[in-house]
């Protein structure tokens, strides 16, 4: 069975649509003949400024709303980064394995680090890629599914992967990345040729997992629609009514062209009714399991211990035979 591995940064409290259709329903899906370890990398998060409650409450409403939205955890290893030591263990030996040169080139570190000024960025900023690499090569990952930005980060990771085994001896697999289909890329409903993101300028283009539904249907309402009245897929001309297409059809699963067909005649305003109902209704239960999840710490955190117990048998393998090749007394 192929091994899959992936990471989200505690961000938020609350993923929104995007998010959810883009990244999080692939990593469920994939649980299905793959095995499975699903990271929430706190130690990432603490690249940037972060404010420590925050964190911790971001941090477990992620993991409930994995959980909530399907990531098993008896199927799936689902733990904590900041749980498993071994992922800073081997990120410092990717530090050494990873030249100043390539990690200066990474384009994440030179867009982040050039807003905020040599004073501003921090060094974690510089060493994020070599810890990601971390993340992915402990366990052995062949598969890792990202959005397309995040590919830089797995070809340092196969490079890095590389070099250590024509070095020191075969010992990491190396990863491909899984790119997140363009279909699943949800836009914003206010401006709908930007991307969904939780640093738009309104919220009220952004569907967020943990809002009320009266909340999104209301957004959903108030979605920008295009000139003319058909409702057709059209991303040229038509973002507004393509992007309520694409989220209807991810979410139903019915075909775009058989949605084209059912809401021939009516208007944009019947449509968008029908788009808000069926997200709100998806949404709902999903929504309350992961608050129900969040109403007992103890036992999240319990599963979340759980999950990093299993992880901890795959990462403290490779590290292992990691250290052993390099001539670490063990
Ligand atoms: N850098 C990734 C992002 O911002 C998060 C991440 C950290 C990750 N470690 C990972 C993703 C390992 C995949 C695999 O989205």
């Amino acid at each position: 069975m192929k091994r899959v591995l992936s990471g989200i940064q505690p961000t938020s409290e609350s993923f929104h649509l995007g998010n959810y259709l883009g990244a999080v329903k692939q990593w469920v899906d994939l649980q299905k003949g793959h095995e499975t370890y699903y990271a929430i990398v706190d130690l990432h998060a603490l690249t940037g400024d972060v404010d420590p409650k925050l964190l911790r409450a971001r941090t477990l409403a992620s993991a409930a709303q994995l959980i909530a939205v399907g990531i098993d955890t008896e199927k799936s290893a689902l733990f904590v980064q900041s749980h498993l030591p071994e992922h800073n263990q081997l990120g410092w030996i990717m530090e050494c394995v990873a030249s100043f040169g390539e990690a200066s080139r990474m384009t994440q570190f030179k867009d982040k680090s050039s807003k905020g000024g040599a004073d501003g960025a921090r060094v974690g900023l510089f060493t994020y890629p070599m810890l990601q690499a971390a993340d992915i090569l402990l366990y052995q990952a062949d598969l890792v599914p990202v959005g397309e930005d995040q590919r830089q980060h797995i070809e340092i990771t196969r490079d890095l992967a590389n070099r250590f085994n024509t070095r020191y001896g075969q010992v990491f697999t190396l990863p491909d990345a899984y790119i997140l289909k363009e279909g699943a890329k949800i836009y914003d409903l206010q401006e709908p040729t930007n991307k969904m993101s939780k640093s738009a300028s309104s919220a009220s283009g952004v569907i967020e997992l943990m809002d009320p539904p009266d909340v999104n249907l209301k957004k959903f309402k108030s979605a920008v629609t295009d000139t003319g009245k058909e409702v057709v897929f059209d991303e040229k001309n038509k973002p507004g009514i393509s992007n309520l297409l694409t989220i209807h059809s991810a979410i139903s699963g019915v075909k775009i062209k058989e949605l084209e067909n059912e809401f021939a005649g009516k208007g944009y305003g019947d449509f968008k009714m029908a788009v808000a109902e069926v997200v709100v209704e998806h949404l709902k239960p999903i929504r309350e399991k992961a608050l129900g999840l969040l109403e007992d710490e103890t036992e999240l955190i319990k599963i979340l211990h759980d999950g990093a117990s299993r992880a901890k048998v795959t990462a403290n393998k490779t590290l292992t035979q990691t250290y052993k090749a390099l001539g670490l007394v063990l």
